[in-house]
């Protein structure tokens, strides 16, 4: 049995739903697995974990500050566990945008950070326009619309593969 750390920035909930999944599965392959948002990263020991998962959303082109200053801060330990990382945005959405390879959120990011994640994903997010304020549902309705997205003013649209998020979780049981 393993101790699993997964650690998750959000804004609106999406990610956490998706680190939900990813605890569900590791848990029926028998690991104990803490959930923890990285606004309480002070209450736990990231060293006392088997494993450590990081997930973060993209907002404005970037994720949360947080995520960068508790890599700088446990790169040793994060290094020498068992590790990955993934990123939700909604230009994953995107087939040739949808890897780590080819996601330009999670490969700028990359070059960003000194550590180099065991393991990595990208994730399309959800976007659901009646839940935000004004400002930030003109912003990403025109982001959209310049993209080919969805643009109708109440519509909420859930572009993460469910799938691949399993598949995921398969390989952080396995790490
Ligand atoms: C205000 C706002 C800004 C966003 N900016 C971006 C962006 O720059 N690029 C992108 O691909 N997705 C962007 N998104 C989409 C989010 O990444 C997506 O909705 C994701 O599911 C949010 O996850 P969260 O609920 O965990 O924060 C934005 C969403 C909102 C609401």
């Amino acid at each position: 049995m393993a101790n699993i750390l997964i650690l998750y920035s959000t804004t609106d909930g999406h990610t956490l739903e998706i680190c939900q999944q990813l605890r569900a599965i590791n848990e029926q392959a028998q690991n104990q697995v803490s959930l923890v948002e990285l606004k309480e990263i002070e209450k736990i020991d990231p060293g006392s974990f088997d494993k450590i998962v990081i997930g973060a959303s993209i907002r404005y082109g970037k994720h949360s500050p947080r995520v960068i200053e508790f890599i700088e801060k446990n790169l040793r330990i994060l290094e020498a566990k068992p590790n990955a990382f993934f990123s939700v945005n909604v230009v994953a959405r995107k087939p040739e945008k949808s890897t780590p390879e080819t996601n330009p959120y999670l490969k700028k990011f990359l070059r960003k950070i000194a550590w180099h994640p065991k393991n990595l994903a990208v994730f399309a997010g959800k976007i659901d326009y009646p839940s935000y304020g004004f400002l930030d549902r003109l912003m990403i309705r025109f982001i959209m619309w310049m993209t080919h997205g969805p643009t109708h003013r109440d519509a909420v649209v859930d572009f993460t593969d469910w799938k691949k998020v399993d598949d995921f979780g398969r390989l952080i049981v396995k790490m």
